[in-house]
């Protein structure tokens, strides 16, 4: 994973050259929006609860000259990546699934769905150096990098927290549903600083990430595309915390129903109990439960349920998951995890990494053990993480593969690399999955160090 190598000058230069290549003419605006690594808080922002993201070094950048028609023209320094093109309007037709300009579609349809920004079209050279499918967040930083280079041709200022909120929504476009974690860091990133970001409404708070202290990321090479099965995976999680709160809506009937999760805190009926292990444990008395028997409990029937919480984008119920709905731990998971990020806020106020580093690793343990996010292969490299050196090691994003990372001391980065290297690329990859090798040039291309970064940005080029 290398990478972040050249600066934006350079990059700039080298991209208004190719730009005139493709299209003839000068581009006019450079965009670039990196991708994250999330601190704490993972699966915890569709809940409204907060997560502790930071931004990276690893970026999008484009080039990009306006039109005068409506017509939104793409191309990217990487040929693996097709030339497209589409008209904006506020329904914009999809591309074939997994094809990178979907996510540029996203950021034009939602900003098309705002009927005061007459928008023209424009065109676009693409590049990026963040890798994909490895829970870094190299989508939401395209759709951010989308509609800032729109805004941008069009010479329009938006609100950098309207802007996160407009393309969370937008990115379901592509049929993930997930939260604003991924396109609020981006744009609220900021250099030497955690972000505690807040959501429903979206709001942030800066943290200081510990002196002298870095972040290792390491890719499990289990990849996490959340265009294949990972996708299915990943919905799911956000449908069980639905359902469950359908049943805590049933159960305790106090007031308006809640909307999500997050909405616990300001019921008394919650708030009664001495701490949320002990409310899950009471409102959810079994482990995994069918779809009929969510709709013995919420009074609705099984269709109404399903059409309500269970609908993919493509208008297919999610099947039932062969285990069941697995609502207690999906709850406790979340619960707990909330209550670690507000933890972490403290013990980052006040420099103390050694708790911080305590809270991922507990954060880990429930993303394994209560959500069922983790891997083998993820576990494997927290735990050599760990023992190498990390204070606090656990995977990052979504899960089912992609990324571990491990907050440690800068004097103890050289030798955590070499722990992982030899331990997890030398030995257990090289045992259990060798095929896994195969594509890759060295172990030293699938990690990096890094430490907070600033969020997205236009200038003129
Ligand atoms: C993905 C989503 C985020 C968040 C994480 C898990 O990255 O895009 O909104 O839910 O997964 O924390």
């Amino acid at each position: 994973m290398k990478g972040n190598s050249m600066n934006s000058e350079t990059i700039g230069a080298a991209m208004k050259k190719q730009f005139i290549e493709v299209y003839g003419v000068k581009p006019v605006k450079f965009v670039r929006a990196p991708g994250r690594v999330n601190l704490i808080g993972e699966h915890t922002d569709y809940n409204g609860y907060p997560v502790m993201p930071i931004a990276i070094p690893f970026t999008i950048s484009i080039a990009a000259a306006p039109r005068e028609d409506r017509q939104v023209r793409i191309s990217n320094t990487d040929p693996i990546f097709q030339a497209a093109s589409f008209d904006l309007s506020p329904d914009i037709p999809h591309s074939d699934t997994g094809q990178w300009a979907n996510y540029v579609k996203a950021a034009a349809n939602e900003l098309c769905s705002r009927s005061d920004l007459d928008l023209y079209g424009m065109n676009a050279l693409f590049s990026g150096d963040i890798p994909n499918s490895a829970g870094l967040s190299s989508s939401s930083a395209l759709v951010i990098a989308s509609a800032l280079a729109l805004l941008a041709v069009n010479d329009i200022r938006m609100d950098k927290t309207e802007l996160a909120e407009m393309m969370a929504r937008g990115e379901h476009y592509v049929g993930t549903q997930g939260g604003g974690m991924d396109q609020a860091i981006c744009l609220l990133g900021r250099q030497g600083k955690a972000v505690k970001l807040d959501f429903f409404p979206l709001r942030h708070t800066y943290a200081p990430f510990p002196d002298n202290h870095s972040i290792v990321v390491a890719h499990s090479l289990v990849r996490a595309a959340k265009t294949e099965n990972a996708l299915l995976l990943y919905n799911r999680r956000p449908a069980e915390c639905r359902l469950a709160t359908a049943i805590i809506n049933t159960r305790y009937n106090a007031g308006p129903p809640l909307s999500r999760l997050g909405d616990l805190p300001g019921h008394a009926f919650f708030t009664a109990f001495a701490n949320p292990v002990d409310f899950v444990n009471e409102t959810f008395d079994k482990s995994s439960y069918t779809l009929d028997e969510v709709a013995n409990l919420t009074g609705e029937n099984a269709e109404s349920l399903t059409s309500k919480y269970l609908m993919t984008r493509s208008g297919v119920p999610m099947p039932s998951p062969p285990e069941g709905f697995l609502i207690r731990q999906r709850a406790l998971h979340v619960l707990t995890e909330a209550k670690r990020v507000e933890e972490s806020a403290k013990a980052l106020g006040c420099g103390d990494a050694r708790m911080f580093g305590k809270l991922m690793n507990e954060s880990h343990r429930s993303c394994d053990e209560q959500y069922g996010i983790s891997t083998p292969e993820l576990n494997r490299l927290t735990e050599i993480m760990r023992s190498n050196g990390a204070l606090g090691a656990r995977l990052t994003g979504a899960g089912f593969g992609g990324c571990a990372i491990g907050l440690v001391r800068d004097e103890n980065v050289e030798s955590l690399l070499d722990g992982v290297r030899e331990e997890y690329y030398n030995t257990f990859i090289k045992e259990n999955h060798p095929e896994l090798l195969k594509t890759v040039s060295s172990p030293e291309s699938l990690m990096f160090t890094v430490k907070p970064s600033d969020g997205a940005y236009t200038r003129q080029l």
